[in-house]
């Protein structure tokens, strides 16, 4: 099973590759092929139906972190703490274990440099995540644009890397501005929406398979069209029992 200190040693040998998994089936597909499983809060718009990441609760982050976990056997497994769950010490300390009795290896946290201090204090592994950070952010547009809110992030990522984070999320930011903190800190970036330069890439799995319909942002690849797929056999399924065609004898008791 990869660990965070082997994420953390990959920085200048070999991409990071990461991607999120919310239920058993997709996970036991991923597992081994991506370095980190993200049992993300995006869970709340891909799986939920939520217009945001906002409703998301330490039950739903729970449930679905011991789903992957118990598909993985060699990617690391990181559970994000969803919105409420770490803004004191105390809380943060106690959902960040209830995510580690669920199964992940590690906790995501958005920006909050001295939370992750005191998590990783109390031995627990922290990836930081700066910049579009939905669980703050209602400015849904690229961050770090102009030279201030750039030097906000770069101090930002830099503060995620003191507080001893294993690695830093990046998300919709400047390539450029990603260069520099990925220049600039000791730990792997992981980017989305943050160009190439990053120490790895996230994507969110509903999106590259097509299965999120809601939009598509313009650094999402689509690698896959499941959606249209899945609608086509319910469409077949539908119009076969409808008709009277199915079950056929091959799919009858006798
Ligand atoms: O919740 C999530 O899926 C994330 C990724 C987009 C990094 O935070």
């Amino acid at each position: 099973m990869t660990t965070p200190q082997q994420i953390t040693s990959m920085k200048h040998k070999q991409k990071i590759v990461m991607l999120t998994a919310y239920d058993f089936p997709t996970a036991r597909l991923m597992d081994g092929i991506v370095d980190i499983m993200l049992v993300g809060d995006s869970l709340g718009m891909v799986v939920l139906g939520c217009e945001n990441t906002t409703k998301v609760t330490m039950d739903d982050m729970a449930r679905a972190t011991e789903a992957v976990a118990r598909a993985a056997k060699s990617s690391l497994v990181v559970g994000d703490l969803p919105i409420g769950a770490y803004d004191s010490e105390k809380d943060a300390l106690k959902n960040a274990n209830l995510l580690l009795k669920a199964g992940a290896k590690a906790v995501k946290i958005e920006r909050k440099p001295e939370i992750a201090e005191f998590l990783v204090k109390n031995g627990i592994d922290v990836m930081g995540h700066i910049g579009l950070t939905p669980q703050t952010i209602t400015n849904f547009k690229v961050q770090g644009k102009n030279e201030e809110s750039a030097k906000v992030l770069l101090e930002e990522g830099k503060a995620m890397d003191n507080a001893n984070c294993f690695s830093l999320v990046l998300e919709c930011i400047p390539s450029g501005l990603a260069k520099n903190i990925t220049e600039s800190v000791s730990i792997p970036t992981i980017g989305i929406g943050a160009g190439i330069h990053c120490d790895g890439q996230v994507l969110v799995t509903h999106d590259i398979l097509g299965l999120f319909e809601a939009f598509k942002p313009k650094f999402v690849k689509r690698y896959a069209e499941i959606g249209l797929e899945m609608k086509k056999a319910f469409e077949q399924y539908a119009e076969e029992v409808r008709k009277g065609k199915f079950p056929s004898d091959e799919f009858s008791f006798h």
